[in-house]
């Protein structure tokens, strides 16, 4: 059993509670069962005759529910701080630096490389990522893709197998597909739930990211891809019509892609990536204009060594906020129940009775602090699945 009392301030994410997205209770109180799950919410004068353990008092804190973050790159080895240098000195960012990554990757051991991705996915879980999703991508051959899945599968069961992130220097484009098709998908369907391709300039183009998700998809895996990251292009509206769980980045979208995406019959999402954006000095994309069409809004970090080497989702939110024009509200729903969406889970990113109790408790009175208090560290305790996973629950006040 798990209990928390004294919450000044929780979003459960329920909207059945009050009709509004957030489902906001305050002076509130929370419980868990000894799995994990969320058993009563409500106020916390009524918390006694709901557990039979002593709550913790969280003196007034605010509660909100653990972040989903559903895209990551954590897999790899190496980093690339030159070139964010040349970039910050006027060198644009280009798909190309993936391949630096991947003979830094290809050159380490399975220890080093597991390593490094149990080290961001700790570093992710302190900054409050409850739930997090891990692509493979930075080996780009049989041999190197499985095992970055076998590893990405050591740290969450949400893998994705994106062999076609680019083409690699050893291998022509073709021959290249056909092994992303073939032997390598075959190699790395056991520890991947989804499959993933990076369709844009200098990357793959439509006709074989159709051919890849395809293959993905008749292997058993779930699709979901990156689009209209560097360029306009079908990348989203190829990703609408196979249905995929989520078309990523989204920052270079037409009046039709806009329109497809609110329409999607497969309920597809944008996830949108603003740390990619502000380290690679690209234009955000324009949040505003997909929430007002209807269209389903994640955020999530794209942590990776090229365009956005942070795990920060306290980040991520401030600046869905302050640059792309999110309400605060918005803001953390995209980064909490919309990341749980894009991966197509109901039982994470939100605090409902019936979910997970992971959650975050923030030292702070309101979520609204994320995005009011940039780069402050305000995440005082996780909790993931009823345990305390970082930080202190000792008594406050
Ligand atoms: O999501 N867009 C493709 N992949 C990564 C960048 C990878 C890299 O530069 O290493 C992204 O931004
Ligand atoms: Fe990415």
């Amino acid at each position: 059993m798990f209990a928390l009392t004294g919450i000044g301030h929780l979003v459960t994410n329920d909207a059945t509670r009050d009709g509004a997205p957030l489902g906001i209770v305050h002076d509130a109180a929370l419980v868990a069962d000894a799995s994990g799950i969320v058993t009563w919410v409500g106020p916390a004068r009524e918390v006694a005759d709901h557990c039979d353990a002593a709550p913790v008092d969280v003196g007034g804190r605010a509660v909100i529910p653990g972040f989903v973050d559903a895209h990551t790159h954590l897999v790899f080895a190496g980093d690339r701080a030159p070139e964010f240098a040349a970039r910050m000195a006027g060198t644009p960012y280009s798909a190309g630096g993936i391949r630096t990554t991947m003979a830094a990757t290809r050159a380490a051991s399975d220890d080093v490389l597991a390593h490094n991705t149990q080290r961001l996915a700790a570093e992710a879980l302190r900054s409050g990522t409850t739930t997090i999703e891990v692509k493979s991508g930075y080996g780009l051959s049989v041999h190197d893709e499985s095992r970055s899945l076998r590893i990405a599968r050591q740290v969450t069961t949400e893998t994705t197998f994106l062999g076609a992130h680019v083409v690699p220097p050893d291998a022509s484009a073709d021959n290249y597909v056909d092994t992303v098709c073939g032997e390598m998908l075959t190699a790395c369907a056991a520890n991947a739930k989804w499959v993933d391709v990076f369709c844009d300039r200098g990357a793959f183009d439509v006709d074989q990211a159709r051919r890849i998700l395809q293959a993905g998809r008749d292997a058993g895996l779930g699709m979901r891809m990156h689009a209209n990251q560097l360029q306009h292009g079908g990348g989203v509206a190829l990703g609408v019509e196979l249905g995929v769980a989520s078309c990523d980045h989204c920052t270079h979208l037409t009046d039709n892609d806009v329109e497809a995406l609110a329409n999607a019959h497969a309920g597809t999402v944008a996830t949108l990536l603003p740390t990619a954006e502000l380290c690679t000095r690209s234009p955000f994309p324009d949040a505003r204009r997909l929430i007002d069409a209807g269209v389903t809004v994640a955020l999530a970090s794209d942590c990776n060594p090229g365009s956005s080497y942070t795990s920060s989702m306290p980040l991520v939110v401030a600046l869905g906020v302050i640059t792309m024009h999110m309400t605060c509200d918005e803001a953390l729903w995209a980064a909490t129940a919309g990341g749980a969406r894009a991966l197509r889970r109901v039982d994470v990113g939100g605090l409902a009775v019936g979910q997970r109790a992971d959650l975050i408790v923030l030292d702070a009175p309101s979520h609204v602090h994320l995005a009011y208090r940039p780069g402050v560290q305000q995440v005082a305790a996780v909790v993931r699945e009823g345990q305390l996973v970082s930080g202190s629950l000792a008594e406050w006040r």
